[in-house]
């Protein structure tokens, strides 16, 4: 029996998904089964089959091209199966075993026939068809979005749409005017400019900032930026973050971050259920074949699907809007309000640097995680970390001190005081980097440069067929 499933999903991934089937029954035939790809996909080059097979009777499915190179993935039930070209060709990497059965990682193949041959056991196969080969990732198109086509266009993205999407209210001028009031009233740091620049837009905007209009704000995108190479960190596919920066006169340099995350969807999904990510992955990639007015299009369905309230995770600031310049995170702690949590992977260094229990739990927690510190894979505990945190304009921020560790510890990783640091804000937004990684102009910082041409290779390497290696924290660049 052949079961059709419904055009673009995996039915073992997300059979409830799919509605409509047609079954198509007939009499176990004696030769290989056939399935020729053009005949389950849709107009997108998607679609899938899902094939009942006899566990006591192993029997070889041929899968046909006929001619065009196509994206394949494979699950099988029950069993294994080996995957080879009828001709010879290259089909890339092997199956890989998975939960209760085997998985071929998505690739591109382009031979006329491939011959699946599951092992005895195997009681169900799906094939799904997953779009043409996928474009090399190209910058502006697959990493990060500077196009004022789409970033001056309030509609697709600005002020006053992420701050919409961010609030409780739908609108987002009254979180707005509290986070900046918030900036002057926070213990660790109470800086008053934020609070002034509200105090000068109700004086020309009105005194109620849910009647502002944000867009007419002085502010201004300066990127959209894709952090799927993130993942699969929390379970998501990375996030979409949208970069706003102040224009104003004065109240300037002032930066801000919306940190949006990357749902899986059911083709980020392996059959063991392991967030891969990859249907996301493509997704991105074929953005690079867009140009003009697709691009814009295609961006803004992008961003009209992801900049949604439950997706917002937290917003990040970067800021001298009075010296030194000061990194700080806003997350949701109620309606309507957002406060600083511990900086994500930051050490206190001024604080850990004095001597005392602080000092002591610092260097008690480094030498046990010394590996996993120098490789850049241990989450910093918060009671290591401050809610803000400096660094002067011109001169070098404070170092972190390893003294007292064992020697045996710092002479096995000698460089364990520069990979702590450099996860964390400071030190990352000030290697070759000017404190800001995109300046208001929409152009990058040196680090930001090389790290996106590690980001394009990562996500290229996304749809090779082979597993890719969690990131680590920090640059995904090699460090020295
Ligand atoms: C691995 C290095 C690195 C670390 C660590 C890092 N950033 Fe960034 N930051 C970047 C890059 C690169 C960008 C550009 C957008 C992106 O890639 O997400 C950026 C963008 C920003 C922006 C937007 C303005 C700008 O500079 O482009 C803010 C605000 C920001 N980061 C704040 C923070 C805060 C707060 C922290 C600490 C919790 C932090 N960053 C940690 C590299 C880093």
């Amino acid at each position: 029996m052949i079961r059709r499933a419904c055009q673009g999903v995996l039915v073992a991934l997300a059979a409830s998904a799919c509605s409509g089937e047609e079954t198509e029954e007939r009499d176990p035939p004696d030769g290989p089964v056939v399935v020729h790809l053009a005949e389950i996909v849709d107009e997108a080059g998607e679609g899938a089959v899902t094939i009942e097979l006899d566990p006591e009777k192993p029997q070889s499915i041929e899968i046909h091209f006929d001619g065009a190179s196509r994206v394949i993935e494979l699950a099988v039930d029950g069993a294994t199966a080996v995957l080879s070209g009828l001709a010879g060709e290259d089909v890339g990497p092997p199956v890989e075993p998975a939960a209760n059965g085997a998985w071929l990682r998505p690739r591109a193949v382009s031979a006329d026939v491939v011959v699946v041959e599951p092992a005895a056991g195997a009681s169900r196969a799906v094939i799904a068809a997953r779009g043409g080969p996928v474009p090399a990732a190209r910058r502006e198109r697959s990493l990060v979005w500077t196009e004022p086509s789409v970033l001056d266009d309030p509609a697709s993205v600005g002020l006053g749409r992420v701050m919409a999407a961010i609030s409780e209210d739908g609108h987002g001028g009254v979180l707005f005017d509290r986070w900046f009031r918030r900036f002057a009233t926070t213990l660790h740091s109470e800086r008053a400019a934020p609070a002034q620049l509200m105090d000068e837009i109700a004086s020309t905007h009105g005194a109620d900032p849910g009647q502002w209009d944000l867009d007419t704000l002085p502010f201004k995108v300066t990127g959209v930026h894709n952090r799927l190479d993130l993942a699969p960190r929390n379970g998501a596919c990375g996030e979409l973050r949208v970069s706003i920066a102040s224009t104003h006169p004065i109240y300037a340099p002032l930066h801000l971050l919306f940190l949006f995350r990357q749902e899986p969807q059911a083709d980020d999904v392996s059959p063991s259920g392991e967030t891969h990510c990859l249907g996301t992955a493509r997704r991105w990639s074929r953005l690079s074949s867009l140009d003009g007015e697709a691009f814009t299009v295609a961006a803004k369905a992008w961003l009209d699907r992801t900049l949604a309230h439950d997706s917002f995770l937290l917003a990040e600031s970067v800021e001298l809007t009075v010296s030194p310049w000061e990194w700080r995170q806003w997350s949701p702690v109620g309606p309507d309000e957002l406060d600083n949590p511990a900086l994500f992977q930051t050490v206190a260094t001024p604080l850990v640097n004095e001597p005392g229990p602080l000092r002591d739990e610092l260097l008690a927690f480094v030498e046990a995680n010394a590996a996993g510190l120098d490789a850049r894979t241990v989450g910093i505990p918060s009671q290591l970390r401050a809610q803000s945190a400096r660094v002067p304009p011109s001169a070098p921020a404070e170092r972190l001190s390893l003294e007292g560790l064992p020697a045996s510890v710092l002479g096995a990783f000698p460089k364990l005081a520069e990979r702590i640091e450099i996860v964390g804000c400071p030190t990352c937004h000030t290697t070759n980097a000017n404190f800001v990684q995109t300046n208001v102009d929409r152009s990058f910082s040196p680090f930001y440069d090389v790290e996106l041409d590690a980001r394009a290779a990562r996500l290229d390497s996304m749809h090779t067929g082979s597993p890719v290696a969690p990131p680590p924290f920090g640059p995904l660049q090699p460090l020295d």
